[in-house]
């Protein structure tokens, strides 16, 4: 009887891949109209979905529309935005994806 031993010693090293996800995607697909009230609107409504979502919704919302959606997101979905904010996006989002707006370009 041979006594051998061979044990082989799998030694298995667990990366953890810490991905630190970059800010903001770059949304160059989507593009929207450059006035006051954009910076917000990136800044603010950009974190959970695609601005995509303004675009899609533009065609029916007046004021009111945009104001309830806002709201929606910060207090429903928990946008972190200020009240300045808010009025900034509202505002912006009315002028130029408001119902009855002109058509982006
Ligand atoms: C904290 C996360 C979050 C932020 C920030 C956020 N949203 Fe949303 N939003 C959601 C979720 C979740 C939905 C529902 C998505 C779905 O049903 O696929 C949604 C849906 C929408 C919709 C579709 C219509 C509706 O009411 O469901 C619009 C339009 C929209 N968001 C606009 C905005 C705008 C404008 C901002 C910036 C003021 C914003 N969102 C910021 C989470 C967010």
């Amino acid at each position: 009887m041979s006594h051998k031993h061979a044990v082989r010693r799998a030694v298995t090293s667990v990366m953890l891949a810490a991905s630190i996800a970059t800010a903001a995607a770059d949304e160059s697909s989507i593009r929207l109209t450059e006035d006051a009230g954009l910076p917000q609107v990136q800044a603010s409504c950009s974190m959970c979905h695609s601005l995509d979502y303004i675009l899609m919704n533009s065609p029916f919302q007046d004021k009111a529309a945009w104001e309830k959606t806002v709201n929606k997101m910060v207090k429903v979905m928990g946008a972190p935005m200020t009240a300045d904010d808010v009025a900034a996006v509202v505002a912006y989002l009315d002028t130029h994806y408001g119902k009855g707006a002109p058509a982006a370009p």
